[in-house]
């Protein structure tokens, strides 16, 4: 395998997707308007970049597809969501996982790009995300340039088959090797779009006491933000991702100051961390919030609300976003002139019931995202 394999795979895809007849293109378009089947152009937008987990037309239905820019299929493919994404002039991608020897093996990373090129034009989509989250440790230095060899591929092949496709890569709140992921992020931000920053799972590695603390507190947010900008990665490279989800900690003791002692769970290297709750979606804790010890709390050192919840003689602590504390890192992209903005993940808001409270709850969490504007609308719904 190597170059020849390459440009047989581009040839025939090119035969496939150019060479045919414009109406064969426009019968092999799932959607009702076959304009629907074009990936979006403009590249220099600002972005809403949301991750779609359900594979539900109707959730989908339900998002706020004004505010949309870019929605990432994770874990499904759907030409309903292709056409639904396009008719709103909205982005939509697929999701890469990388296994790990394939971050050191260029003939693995060669037939990997053409395999998912292959996927995206197929599929009529605008691009990829990449999601590797193991560890790279500092030491690995063949691993952290394989992983970034990969996405320059990816990145130069994609652009050569169409400039407006788009190239992404998530990564963790800070470039400090969090979670030990010691990649190469600022040449990563020369060979992509930008760089979605996971600005949640922030207590993944507790180094103090062990205590139940913000998933996405606003001056850790901050500090990891900073921390990009000071290995030179410009603002417009750098898209804010933000928890629709929050952590549900079962407390071991709870201080009269509300302090939640947490059990040691150690995540790579360091023996007190989040995996001691569990991830809850926003829908979920808003019921549950009902029933609370406490009532909504808000901790100022985070900019984060919070409460207590007893069920069966434990007490839990509840650390989430609201669209509150949301707003406050919102603002603070648009102040520092980021991308955008983003959210793991859409779907993580009550969209089963149709209430007055449940539907309000829901349009004022895609309400907090910033209004940027879109130059392709095109049609609402008719896809
Ligand atoms: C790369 O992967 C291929 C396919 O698994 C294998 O044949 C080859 O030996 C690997 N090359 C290296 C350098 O590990
Ligand atoms: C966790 O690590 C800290 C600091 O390294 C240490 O003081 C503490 O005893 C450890 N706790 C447990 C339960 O291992
Ligand atoms: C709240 O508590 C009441 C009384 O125990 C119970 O009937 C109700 O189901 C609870 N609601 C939720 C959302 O847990
Ligand atoms: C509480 O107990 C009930 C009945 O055993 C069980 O169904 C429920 O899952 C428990 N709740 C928690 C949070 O463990
Ligand atoms: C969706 O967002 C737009 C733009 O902010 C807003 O005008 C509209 O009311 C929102 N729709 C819903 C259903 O909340």
């Amino acid at each position: 395998m190597g170059r020849w394999f390459i440009l047989v795979v581009l040839f025939v895809l090119f035969i496939v997707t150019w060479g045919a007849p414009q109406t064969s293109q426009e019968a092999d378009c799932p959607c009702s308007n076959p304009e629907f089947c074009k990936p979006i152009k403009d590249t220099k937008r600002k972005e809403v970049f949301v991750f779609s987990l359900s594979k539900d037309i109707d959730t989908w239905q339900k998002y706020n597809w004004t505010k949309i820019s870019t929605v990432v299929m994770v874990g499904y493919y759907s030409d309903d969501m292709m056409c639904l994404a396009h008719s709103n002039g909205a982005r939509v991608v697929t999701i890469a996982g990388v296994p790990t020897d394939y971050l050191t093996n260029a003939t693995l990373q060669e037939e990997w790009v053409v395999k998912n090129l292959a996927v995206v034009t197929q599929k009529h989509l605008d691009g990829i995300n990449f999601d590797y989250e193991s560890p790279i440790p500092a030491d690995r230095t063949d691993m952290r340039d394989g992983y970034t060899a990969l996405v320059r591929l990816t990145y130069k092949m994609f652009k050569e088959y169409n400039p407006s496709f788009q190239i992404t890569v998530d990564v963790a709140w800070s470039p400090a090797c969090i979670d030990q992921r010691c990649y190469d992020y600022k040449t990563l931000a020369t060979v992509t779009d930008f760089l979605f920053v996971m600005s949640y799972d922030e207590q993944s590695q507790i180094r103090g006491p062990c205590v139940a603390l913000a998933n996405s507190g606003f001056y850790k947010t901050q500090s990891g933000l900073q921390k990009y900008f000071a290995t030179g990665i410009p603002s417009e490279k750098l898209v804010l991702g933000v928890p629709w989800y929050g952590y549900y900690y079962p407390c071991v003791a709870v201080s009269q100051d509300n302090t939640c002692s947490i059990k040691h769970v150690p995540f790579r290297g360091v023996n007190c961390s989040d995996a001691a709750g569990r991830e809850m979606n926003y829908g979920f804790l808003m019921r549950i919030i009902q029933n609370s010890t406490t009532g909504r709390l808000w901790e100022t050192s985070t900019l984060t609300p919070y409460f207590n919840y007893k069920e069966n003689g434990t007490t839990y602590q509840i650390r989430y976003d609201d669209p509150v504390s949301l707003k406050f890192k919102f603002d603070m992209a648009l102040k520092y002139g980021l991308r955008g903005v983003g959210i793991w993940n859409a779907d993580a808001l009550d969209y089963s019931q149709d209430t007055p409270e449940v539907i309000r709850q829901r349009a004022q969490m895609w309400q907090a995202f910033p209004d940027y504007k879109k130059s392709e609308i095109t049609i609402r719904n008719d896809f």
